[in-house]
């Protein structure tokens, strides 16, 4: 199998690619990544001579880069995107172009080049926000709702994947996943910030009250869901992945991760809300555990146990992120 791995240098898509290749070693990976400020290639040092794998710097809106980096290619991984959700309230603009129109010109060529599988990895954020006492979870029926220029962004590409099924059949999965964590996350979402931050003395901003619920998957839990998906997923369906039963608030994994490290929770500081920020996120992954026998391999804490390690283990790798433009970023963001 050739599978095409867009932004691989991210947070996931290096997990995936690690993980792939540590399973599947006769498969050929390409990797397509622009190497934003959130790509890093350290993250794929362990596989970089590998003669199975190939890296291609360039931009999934560029067609004739795309082109070439589709050719012989079998099955497509798509997780190129602009995603920080704070990112696109300061500047939407690079959200609609790589997110909507990068999708398009991926689509387009897949299908030019008869791939056999585009699976497109989404996010549970298109389906707008829960109530904190609402008994419904997102599930694959769920109307789409998005409220962010990001979640907007991603809706808009979801909307087009399933458009060329329907159109053109092109053969395509989806899944919608919740917030993933885990190793090689960029520090400017909370839950490497939180720990990068509490690891340097400096406090945890909480935006708003803090009760305020994602669901969280970890990252390596996500990449087996994406292979059971390209293995056993059924041709034109979504599937909604997440990693708990229970909500857990942002206060609450702001503690968890302090009482981990040993720190008093004088270490949270409230901060400024998001601007339309969405409440609560919850997810039904009911039919990617019956029909294909997913499941997360541990419960919530202890992969942020696994994760707290990792981040301490490996504190030159996010310092030298922490370093440049992000620090321009947190300026911007936090004043
Ligand atoms: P990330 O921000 O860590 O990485 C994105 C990668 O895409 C980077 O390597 C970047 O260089 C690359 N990229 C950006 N624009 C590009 C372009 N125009 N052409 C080529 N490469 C480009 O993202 P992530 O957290 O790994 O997320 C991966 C995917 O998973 C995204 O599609 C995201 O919407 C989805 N997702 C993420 C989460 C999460 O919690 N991180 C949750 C649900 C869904
Ligand atoms: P984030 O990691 O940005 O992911 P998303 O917005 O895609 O869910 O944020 C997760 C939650 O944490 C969200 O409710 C916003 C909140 N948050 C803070 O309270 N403080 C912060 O500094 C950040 C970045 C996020």
């Amino acid at each position: 199998m050739k599978i095409l791995v867009t932004g691989g240098a991210g947070f996931i898509g290096s997990n995936f690619i690690l993980y792939w290749m540590k399973n599947h070693p006769d498969d050929k990976i390409v990797n397509l990544d622009k190497l934003t400020y959130a790509g890093n290639l350290e993250n794929l040092k362990e596989v970089e001579h590998n003669p199975n794998y190939t890296f291609i710097h360039g931009d999934i809106c560029d067609t004739e880069v795309v082109e070439k980096a589709m050719q012989e290619v079998d099955t497509v991984v798509h997780f190129a995107a602009e995603t920080h959700v704070d990112r696109s309230i300061l500047q939407a603009a690079p959200f609609v172009m790589t997110n909507v129109v990068g999708t398009q010109v991926l689509l387009e060529s897949a299908l030019k080049n008869n791939v056999k599988r585009f699976h497109h990895v989404s996010t549970d954020e298109v389906f707008g926000s829960l109530n904190l006492d609402d008994p419904n979870k997102f599930n694959e029926r769920t109307n789409y709702s998005p409220r962010s220029p990001y979640s907007a962004s991603k809706a808009a590409s979801d909307h087009l994947v399933r458009a060329y099924n329907i159109t053109y059949g092109l053969p395509i999965t989806i899944t919608n996943c919740s917030n993933n964590f885990g190793p090689y996350q960029f520090v400017e979402k909370i839950i490497p910030l939180a720990i990068t931050n509490v690891l340097e003395g400096q406090k945890i901003p909480i935006y708003g009250d803090g009760l305020y619920v994602r669901d969280w998957l970890y990252v390596e839990d996500h990449c087996r869901a994406i292979e059971l998906v390209l293995q056993k997923g059924k041709i034109g369906n979504t599937y909604s992945v997440g990693g708990l039963t229970e909500d857990i608030n942002n206060l609450t994994v702001a503690k968890k991760i302090l009482r981990i490290l040993g720190k008093s929770e004088d270490m949270i500081e409230f901060v400024k809300d998001r601007p339309g920020h969405d409440r609560r996120y919850a997810v039904d992954w009911s039919k990617i555990k019956n029909e294909l026998g997913w499941q997360p391999l541990h419960n919530f804490d202890k992969w942020l146990e696994e994760t707290i390690n990792w981040y301490k283990i490996n504190q030159e790798w996010w310092k030298r992120v922490k370093s440049g433009e992000y620090k321009d970023y947190y300026k911007k963001q936090y004043g």
